[in-house]
């Protein structure tokens, strides 16, 4: 049974307090936050005051993804909001090794995000020192893309990868997930699916996050 992770990135910020009864009450096993900066993506989310927020309203795993540069920078802040699992972008970080450190070091898991165009084989020297790839099935920056088919590859690659060297690093997957597409993407290999548009978008998007579990 896979991890689902709505991103809310996809919610009403108006009506977050509904939306967070709606994930709390849910089969939803992670809340998915974005952040972005503006600069490592061309979009601007949210920071940590929302993350505190949405670590008030819930007892769920806080899973953040940071496209930011310089995550350095604002992992202690992450770590004070309350993030469980604090990912970074392979592209944003010349020191990865010491992000990855630095995010154990504050009692967060660590993920790695990679973006479309990155191999995964440029993760094979960090894989045992991480908790979560994040494999974007999208450019990151927006909600609502198209999930891009070639990912299906690289998961079936990252999960080769990763049960030859006996590890038990997660593989999760952003951008584009929808009901129609999410068995093949389990099939590939994938523990996590993140799902924005298509749980927040949905009639009914508790009904929608028990047939993503389902699968
Ligand atoms: C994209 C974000 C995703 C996004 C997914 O940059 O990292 O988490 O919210 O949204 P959907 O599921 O709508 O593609
Ligand atoms: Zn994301």
């Amino acid at each position: 049974m896979s991890i689902i992770a709505p991103s809310l990135l996809a919610a009403n910020f108006l009506k977050l307090e509904d939306e967070c009864k709606m994930l709390n009450e849910s089969e939803a096993d992670w809340f998915h936050l974005d952040v972005m900066d503006g600069r490592f993506v061309p979009n601007i989310s949210f920071g940590p005051m929302l993350v505190e927020f949405f670590r008030k309203a819930t007892t769920k795993v806080c899973d953040v993804h940071l496209m930011i540069e310089e995550p350095g920078n604002f992992a202690e802040q992450f770590k004070n909001a309350g993030a469980d699992i604090l990912s970074v972008h392979i592209e944003a970080c010349p020191h990865l090794h010491r992000n990855i450190q630095q995010i154990k070091s504050l009692g967060m898991k660590a993920g790695v995000a990679v973006n479309p165009h990155t191999p995964v084989s440029a993760l094979s020297d960090i894989l045992h020192d991480i908790n979560l790839v994040c494999l974007m099935s999208v450019n990151p920056g927006f909600g609502g893309q198209k999930f891009i088919p070639y990912t299906l590859d690289k998961i079936k690659q990252l999960r080769k990868m990763i049960d030859e060297k006996g590890l038990k690093v997660q593989i999760e997957i952003d951008g584009g997930v929808t009901v129609e597409n999410a068995a093949s993407i389990i099939a590939a290999g994938a523990d996590v699916l993140v799902a924005g548009n298509t749980v927040f978008k949905s009639a009914d998007p508790k009904a929608t996050i028990a047939e993503l579990k389902s699968l």
